[in-house]
């Protein structure tokens, strides 16, 4: 009987998934192993909302951001029934193994899966946030960190013409991997991530001085989970708790712009960039990262690897337990952050 092989991609989308889809199906296709696409994460595998993907399917999907299967963050383990469900679905379909494409709640679900459930799955990490452990770089990072240096180096010719300082916020969860990588990408300023407290009254020092010096323009790249230090707490308990949910964060850009306006008299206005982060085409690394990591899954699958990602270590592909993926996340290297603030003033 001809082997069948699940894909299904979870959590929040990224440049890059319709990569990794199309080299699983091309590399499995070359052996005759068929693939079965699991519409919007798990959900599709409890509710048994499937496609087939042929490789006409996949044809013209390499650079289409999104994914093409969709996505939720729909976690099986928090649903009564659901396993049950899960697990008739993947028998009906006579499943080898899933291959799971996701951040860390969608492969936090897989280490519980594979671990409690004994199911057959293995991972492939993708986030914009690239704070995942185990793999140097998740796929989708790249992209977004073009399109934050794209806005940064837009921003700095409005900035310089009205001498202002802009305020770019931008995601990453918790970590500031996109903020330094984008922020040193584009000459920022000053750029403040979550792994640094920062203090309100060092950055506008920073920012006076530049202006003194002659420089009459600023940029300010802020992570969306930026904290201000315990000792310069400049927001009360009920603005901490709208801009750091753990769902969603996102806004204090806005609130820095306020308070750099206020504290340096120069005028100051907010750039959130948001989604646009997370879509349109991927650039050509991530492309390439996707594509290695959807071969190496196929290879994965047929060696019985269950309960491992696929990494990118060094510029080698290789896999690691999904228990190292899961068991913390990522933060910023700090060998980054100290090169990016030889940049800061
Ligand atoms: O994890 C990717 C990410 O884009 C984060 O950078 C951001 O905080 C979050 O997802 C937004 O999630 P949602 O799509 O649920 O609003």
């Amino acid at each position: 009987m001809r082997q069948k092989i699940g894909i299904l991609t979870g959590g929040g989308d990224c440049p890059g998934l319709n990569a990794a889809i199309r080299a699983l199906v091309r590399r499995a296709t070359k052996d005759n192993v068929a693939v079965v696409g699991i519409k919007n994460g798990w959900l599709g595998l409890v509710e048994d909302t499937t496609i087939p993907l042929t490789r006409e399917a996949v044809t013209g999907i390499l650079p289409r951001g999104g994914t093409i299967l969709g996505t939720s963050r729909y976690n099986p383990l928090k649903h009564t029934h659901a396993i049950e469900r899960l697990q008739d679905n993947w028998k009906r379909h006579e499943l080898t193994g899933v291959v799971v494409v996701g951040g860390e709640g969608t492969l936090s679900a897989a280490y519980d899966l594979s671990t409690q459930y004994r199911c057959n799955l293995v991972a492939i990490p993708k986030t914009i946030d690239n704070d995942i452990a185990g793999t140097d770089f998740t796929f989708g990072f790249d992209t977004a960190v073009s399109i934050v240096t794209d806005a940064v180096d837009r921003l700095h010719s409005t900035a310089e013409s009205h001498h202002r300082v802009m305020v770019v916020e931008v995601m990453g969860r918790h970590t500031g991997w996109i903020a330094a990588f984008g922020g040193i990408a584009g000459g920022a300023d000053v750029i403040l991530v979550p792994e640094h407290p920062f203090r309100l009254s060092r950055v506008c020092e920073l920012l006076k001085r530049r202006k003194n010096d002659g420089r009459a323009f600023s940029i300010v790249v802020v992570a969306e989970d930026a904290h201000p230090a315990e000792e310069e707490q400049f927001l009360n308990e009920e603005m901490q708790k709208e801009l750091y949910r753990h769902d969603r964060l996102g806004g204090i850009g806005s609130i820095l712009g306020y308070e750099i306006e206020r504290c340096t008299g120069i005028e100051t206005r907010v750039t959130k960039l948001g989604y646009v982060q997370r879509g349109g085409s991927p650039t050509p690394y991530d492309r390439v990262l996707a594509t290695r990591f959807g071969v190496k899954a196929y290879e994965m699958v047929v060696a019985e690897e269950w309960g491992r990602m696929a990494a990118l270590q060094g510029n080698k592909i290789t896999s690691v337990p999904l228990k190292e993926a899961v068991s913390a996340i990522k933060t910023l290297d700090p060998d980054i952050y100290r090169v990016a603030e030889v940049f800061f003033g």
